[in-house]
């Protein structure tokens, strides 16, 4: 028996100037993507901005429901929009933002299980690692890859 500890990795910049050009222009789409929140139960408005390999920005907000679960979440409107529309073209980076009632939240928005699962299956399809951002009003952190968010991801391929 033994016992074994995980280490992850991110970046955490306290302000926006402190980062890339290019990472910066896409911290400002997720938070215009906001704007396409359709959110009117949780009044919490989620956007996502999603660079692919060929410098396209896909956008995506959270579409909420009377029948809960009929719902998706920001991230996941981005990546399956993305996929369909340019299915040979790799994911890169997936900046996401919550609001509460309009107001940009402190900590920086953490996706959920199922959207980061979604994130590892195209991660794997592209073979290259899908770099994440999470938005706050009082910081921002940045993962290079799927791997650091959700360890021992789930993979139909490996036994
Ligand atoms: N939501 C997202 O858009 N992304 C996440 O990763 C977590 C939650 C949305 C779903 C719902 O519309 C609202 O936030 C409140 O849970």
């Amino acid at each position: 028996m033994k016992e074994i500890t995980l280490k992850l990795n991110y970046t955490e910049y306290d302000s926006i100037e402190e980062m890339s050009a290019e990472d910066q222009q896409l911290v400002k789409a997720a938070l215009e993507s906001q704007a396409g929140s359709y959110s009117p139960y949780s009044n919490f408005q989620v956007g996502a901005a999603l660079r692919l390999a060929n410098g396209v920005i896909v956008k995506g907000a959270n579409q909420e429901n009377a029948a809960y679960p009929s719902g998706l979440c920001a991230e996941r409107t981005a990546m399956f929009w993305a996929s369909a529309n340019y299915p040979d073209v790799p994911f890169d980076t997936l900046a996401i933002a919550g609001a509460d009632h309009g107001e940009l939240c402190e900590s920086p928005a953490s996706p959920c299980g199922a959207c980061r699962q979604v994130m590892a299956e195209y991660q794997k399809k592209y073979g290259r690692p899908l770099k994440t951002i999470w938005v706050g009003a009082k910081r921002i952190r940045k993962f290079e890859k799927v791997d650091d968010i959700l360890p021992f991801i789930f993979d139909s391929l490996k036994v």
